[in-house]
């Protein structure tokens, strides 16, 4: 210990939370400050105003359970939720043969491919390039494996004969990789094929696999350079040819239950808050959109991005960033119409949005001093989603949803009962919120945040008012 921690610890000013970690007394204390509204406070009035007291439920949430699992480990992706999870609430919707089921936010197809494995047709729609690629090939269950293989040796015939061509527009590319592993990525990469076939597509995903393997890069979940741990793959030319015969085995593990198979799906890369799915087209819908301040898809994604061709440019990568739901890099531009907190689209953001510009300001030095307006555009950009899936559920249908909640400014933000309400205003009954699991701030780890599974289902007819008056 420093001996300036150890003055911090005597005086009672500091406390030790965790190995090498310490928080300020005065953080910790963050749930006695008057003005602090807590967990406990928000689930209090949700009972209050809604009459629905938070459960629980228990089971795998996130994708780590997915890592070893056949189809769905073809492209790991960290913010994706898991597979088991999905199957479960797909069972207990009790969903007819051919029953459509719809991801708004796709993101890499866990809930496409276990809608498709479990009979039902599956669409999506996403906007993050590589994952509309890895949720298509992972959701064309037909890829003759033999087809697979020949793209691949052809790919790898062909790399083995080229010359590194020229490096991706990311400034950082150089020391993203080592010189070996580069010149065999940039081998790899100029001779894919080009997009559009499934056996091409699932080459290109299976190259799209190895890049942060190969590189000095990793997720943790936010992609920054590794320290110390996990040496990268030495070879991108061996990754990629493990990462074929992976899918290949997995190929034939999926043929042995085809005749449980749903009809072939679709997935679009598609603005979500378009929300244009036809009315009454879907069974039920299931998804887990980015969570209020969350992650920022396009940095976390933008090597995949630009060596895959789908980005070729910072202004590309910059609209991409803008077009997706609202995260804490957005350009300030983009924030400027949410900065005025009067009409926020739920009455409990009247509250909190300027208890955020106010703690921000009080603080004085906060990474940006808009972040209230980035939460105001975040609840705003999901509005038409829950609207748009209100509108193409049938009649009884429900919307599964999980997210989290957030602690921003030292402000409290439950984001999975705001969303639920947001729900309910545009149109969906509450059945239900459980917590799925306990997580750390980011921001003060002394402070338990949470994922909750939100259960919404689209009314079987007339209002609220009216059918309890018919019961
Ligand atoms: C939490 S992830 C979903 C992960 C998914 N459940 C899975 O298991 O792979 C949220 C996704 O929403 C996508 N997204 C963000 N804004 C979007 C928008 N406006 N339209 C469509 N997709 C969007 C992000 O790119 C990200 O992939």
């Amino acid at each position: 210990m420093t001996p300036t921690l150890d003055l911090l610890e005597q005086r009672g000013d500091a406390v030790r939370m965790g190995r090498g970690l310490w928080v300020l007394r005065d953080f910790e204390r963050l749930v006695e400050r008057a003005d602090f509204v807590g967990p406990a406070e928000f689930d209090e009035r949700f009972v209050r105003e809604h009459g629905i007291a938070l459960g629980t439920v228990s089971g795998p949430i996130t994708f780590r359970s997915n890592e070893e699992l056949p189809v769905h480990r073809w492209w790991p992706y960290v913010q994706g939720y898991s597979a088991e999870f999905v199957a479960r609430e797909l069972g207990r919707a009790e969903l007819d043969r051919g029953a459509t089921v719809l991801d708004p936010f796709a993101g890499s197809g866990t809930s496409l491919v276990e809608a498709r494995r479990g009979g039902a047709r599956a669409w999506g729609t996403e906007l993050l390039a590589p994952a509309v690629l890895a949720a298509r090939v992972k959701t064309t269950f037909e890829l003759p494996r033999i087809e697979l293989r020949a793209g691949a040796e052809r790919l790898l015939a062909r790399a083995r004969r080229a010359r590194p061509g020229t490096l991706p527009f990311l400034r950082e590319t150089v020391r993203q990789f080592s010189p070996e592993a580069l010149a065999d990525l940039l081998r790899l990469r100029d001779a894919l094929p080009p997009e559009g076939t499934p056996s091409a597509d699932a080459v290109r995903l299976a190259f799209g696999r190895v890049l942060i393997p190969s590189s000095r890069l990793h997720r943790s979940p936010c992609l920054g350079y590794r320290r110390g741990a996990a040496p990268p793959e030495p070879r991108p030319f061996d990754a990629f040819a493990a990462a074929v015969a992976e899918m290949e085995g997995d190929l034939e593990t999926l043929a042995a239950a085809r005749s449980a198979w749903g009809p072939p799906g679709r997935i679009e890369r598609r603005d979500a808050r378009q929300g244009t799915w036809p009315a009454e087209s879907v069974d039920f819908a299931v998804t887990s959109p980015p969570y209020v301040n969350g992650m920022d898809y396009v940095m976390n994604y933008k090597v995949d991005l630009a060596w895959l061709g789908y980005a070729n440019s910072y202004a590309e990568l910059a609209a991409l960033r803008s077009a997706e739901v609202a995260c804490d890099n957005l350009p300030r531009a983009e924030t400027a119409p949410y900065l005025a907190t009067e009409t926020p689209p739920d009455p409990w953001l009247a509250e909190i949005l300027p208890r955020i510009r106010q703690n921000v300001r009080n603080k004085g030095t906060y990474r940006r001093d808009d972040v209230h307006a980035v939460v105001h555009r975040y609840f705003a950009d999901l509005v038409p989603v829950l609207a748009g899936v209100r509108r193409a559920l049938r009649p009884g249908g429900r919307f599964v949803l999980v997210v989290g909640d957030s602690l921003l400014a030292g402000t409290y933000v439950p984001g999975d009962l705001l969303l639920a309400r947001l729900g309910a205003r545009a149109g969906l009954e509450i059945v239900s919120v459980e917590v799925a699991r306990r997580r750390r701030s980011g921001q003060r780890r002394s402070f338990e945040l949470r994922e909750s599974v939100i259960t919404l289902a689209k009314p079987r007819s007339g209002s609220p008012r009216k059918r309890a008056a018919r019961r």
